[in-house]
């Protein structure tokens, strides 16, 4: 395999590297294991919202393959796993009665992780919302749900919050809340954008509550979020497109940053929602800004705005992936400065980061080198950050397998590993074996 030089100095010893997957995109259900339906097993039944017309039914079937992808990721040499634990395979209606099969599986995942001598990172919620409180309680919609949402933290927190090395409450919050119900491309598909917005309020209030919740049965792991960030760029440095960019930045970046750092929305999103803003109760903001252990950023690309006539392409000078995402690794080290500069976060963890690829498989293997170019520049792209002084301590390459890309369905290849889903058989891709090689190297160094 390619043998390269890893020239990234920067990055300490004690840097941390690793995979990320999601229950949802991988597990699968089996008879008997009692996992309750969630959103996204709704949203795939209904016709025309999958674009490859799948399911979740099977995904990666992790949930029985579990011991041999831990294998792979020991093969890999990563240092930790970024997985998520599935709300209703764990507590099958989101409130009352816990499921213990659910919780097994998750305990076997936990001891093979340590056991290997990987480093466990849970989500808390990764957008398998119990189908049973969007019907009854209506789901993120309500206040209810954040209370539901912190009693089954607190549950996770006092079973495995010895062992997990983090938990962080949600997975990209933007997502859950703008394209599950403004733009409908999402489960459970609504399309409303007071809706939405006050969604977003309630997922932050449930993870203020989630924390003090986990912090109060005494949780040993490091307690943070996921956020996603898409930094907004203006083509040119008209008015309209500068203000168009300062807009789509305060109802990304800052509308999540801005609450659980300075505890208050920024303004000028507040004054462009206009009757859209939230409805926010006294003691919300405080609840919200809770002291975080870390924070966890997911970013693949940049957010290119035009508002000329015809719009201004964005340039793509080391073009986009397969699923049309400019690749700018710049971006990355400009974003974790920016955010270094404006917030003084806790130590950050790149929580996900990586590229679809239109893989293509010659004589059995999987000759990925654009993928391996994305990980190599972006790897880079976080070093620089750190020489320039941004506190990032962890890697996670989206994504450890092939998965079940949401709206997109399988379709949309991001793994290390290439899955056949007619025999859920997976190949180490070139990029897995460049990561594995870049790891050693680097563990070389402690
Ligand atoms: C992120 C999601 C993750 C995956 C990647 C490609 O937004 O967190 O589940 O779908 O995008």
């Amino acid at each position: 395999m390619t043998s390269t030089k890893f020239p990234f100095p920067s990055l300490p010893a004690s840097f941390k590297f690793g995979a990320a997957t999601s229950s949802a995109q991988i597990e699968g259900t089996s008879p008997g294991d009692g996992k309750g339906p969630s959103i996204w097993d709704k949203f795939c039944a209904t016709p025309g919202k999958i674009k490859d017309g799948s399911n979740i039914d099977v995904a990666c079937n992790h949930l029985n393959l579990m011991p041999e992808d831990v294998e792979r990721l020991k093969w890999l040499g990563v240092d930790s796993y970024r997985f998520s634990i599935a709300w209703p395979r764990v507590q099958p209606l989101g409130q009352g009665a816990w499921n213990e099969t659910g919780f097994a599986f998750y305990d076997r995942l936990i001891d093979k992780l340590l056991e290997a001598g990987i480093a466990p990172h849970a989500t808390l919620f990764h957008w398998d919302l119990p189908q049973a409180l969007q019907e009854t309680v209506g789901g993120w919609q309500s206040r209810e749900t954040c209370h539901h949402f912190a009693a089954y933290a607190a549950e996770v927190a006092r079973r495995f919050g010895d062992r997990l090395a983090t938990i962080a409450t949600h997975n990209e919050p933007w997502c859950t809340a703008t394209l599950g119900y403004e733009t409908g491309q999402f489960a459970p598909g609504l399309k409303n954008r007071a809706t939405s917005i006050q969604v977003s309020h309630h997922l932050l209030l449930s993870h203020g509550l989630a924390m003090t919740a986990m912090r109060a049965v005494g949780a040993k792991a490091q307690l943070g979020i996921v956020v996603n960030h898409t930094p907004a760029v203006a083509a040119e440095k008209t008015p309209s497109d500068l203000q168009a960019a300062r807009i789509a930045d305060g109802l990304d970046v800052r509308w999540y940053m801005d609450p659980l750092f300075r505890g208050a929305y920024p303004a000028d999103a507040i004054e462009y929602l206009g009757a859209d803003a939230p409805k926010i109760e006294a003691g919300d903001m405080a609840l919200i800004r809770q002291p975080m252990d870390y924070l966890g950023i997911n970013l693949y690309t940049r957010n290119w705005i035009s508002t000329s006539d015809p719009k201004i392409p964005a340039p793509a000078p080391n073009g986009v992936n397969d699923m049309g995402w400019e690749i700018v690794p710049d971006i990355l080290t400009q974003h974790l400065i920016r955010v270094t500069r404006d917030y003084m976060p806790p130590p950050i963890m790149i929580t996900e980061n990586g590229m679809a690829n239109a893989d293509t498989v010659v004589d059995g293997e999987v000759p990925d080198t654009a993928r391996v170019s994305y990980l190599q520049s972006h790897l880079e792209a976080v070093s620089k950050a750190v020489a320039l002084g941004a506190d990032v301590r962890a890697y996670f390459y989206w994504s450890l397998l092939d998965n079940f890309e949401w709206d997109s369905g399988y379709v949309k290849r991001f793994g290390l590993f290439r899955v056949d889903y007619d025999t859920q058989k997976r190949t180490p891709k070139a990029s897995a074996h460049w990561y594995r090689d870049f790891i050693a190297q680097h563990k070389s160094k402690r």
